[in-house]
């Protein structure tokens, strides 16, 4: 591995910051000091220290991906957990469907109880931060289902703005992909987080979301992933959220 992507995956700077530590002279690998950028290393057998400090991949960040099915809170842990030996059941979160035990890790926003799709995990609050900033505007690609059909000034309205929260939505993009049984299919694209955002929008229309789910946060697709199954994000997967 390169040496600048170790010290980045050791949580310690980014590359670039990595590569100035290199130059400074401050990085040993088996205690020599190192400073040709581009050095490899192997990162099972070879010893880091940054400032005489040893570094470790025990930090290291973690993607994962999830298709969250509908019926689960997008939370680490329910704050509706009943209490011990009461009848309720407790709600299934989507920690029930990812299977890492070793860090602490959580969702990257959130998605309604009854919305399934793509869902993001991670350790990096950097990155987290930067997917939900609103300033950011990151895209955020649904299908919902509605009854009945839109008007195409409903049609206008959802892409123009819909009045929520005392303001006026950004424009988003809808496209109708097909109608069966007199149910619509569209894909929508918003660029906010507001709670219950494509529901509410489509409320403010007369239109009522039977089914809703998220298939694209910028360009990373939920693809193929079945329902309930996780899993980790390649590296070009990530490379594309750390450009958004
Ligand atoms: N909009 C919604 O209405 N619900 C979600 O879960 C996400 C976006």
């Amino acid at each position: 591995m390169r040496l600048n992507k170790y010290i980045a995956e050791c949580g310690v700077a980014s590359r670039r910051a990595a590569d100035k530590l290199i130059a400074e002279g401050k990085v040993k690998v088996n205690n020599k000091t190192v400073t040709a950028l581009g050095t490899d290393i192997n990162e099972f057998n070879d010893t880091v220290t940054v400032d005489d400090r040893k570094i470790t991949l025990v930090n290291r960040y973690v993607y994962i991906m999830l298709h969250k099915p509908k019926g689960c809170v997008t939370t680490v842990k329910d704050d509706k957990t009943p209490e011990e030996g009461s009848e309720v059941k407790a709600r299934k979160t989507i920690m029930d469907y990812v299977n890492v035990t070793d860090k602490r890790i959580f969702p990257i926003g959130r998605l309604d109880y009854d919305t399934e799709g793509l869902i993001l995990l991670t350790n990096d609050g950097a990155l987290a931060n930067k997917l939900t900033h609103p300033s950011n505007e990151i895209p955020k690609t649904y299908i919902a289902k509605i009854e009945g059909t839109l008007q195409e000034s409903d049609l206008a309205r959802l892409r123009n703005g819909i009045p929520l929260d005392g303001t006026v939505t950004h424009r988003s993009k809808v496209k109708v992909l097909g109608v069966e049984n007199n149910i619509s299919r569209i894909e929508i694209t918003i660029y906010e987080g507001k709670n219950r955002q494509v529901r509410r929008m489509f409320e403010y229309v007369g239109a009522n979301v039977i089914f809703l789910k998220r298939t694209k946060i910028g360009d990373l697709k939920l693809g193929g992933l079945g329902r309930g199954m996780s899993r980790y994000l390649t590296d070009r997967e990530i490379a594309i959220l750390q450009r958004l």
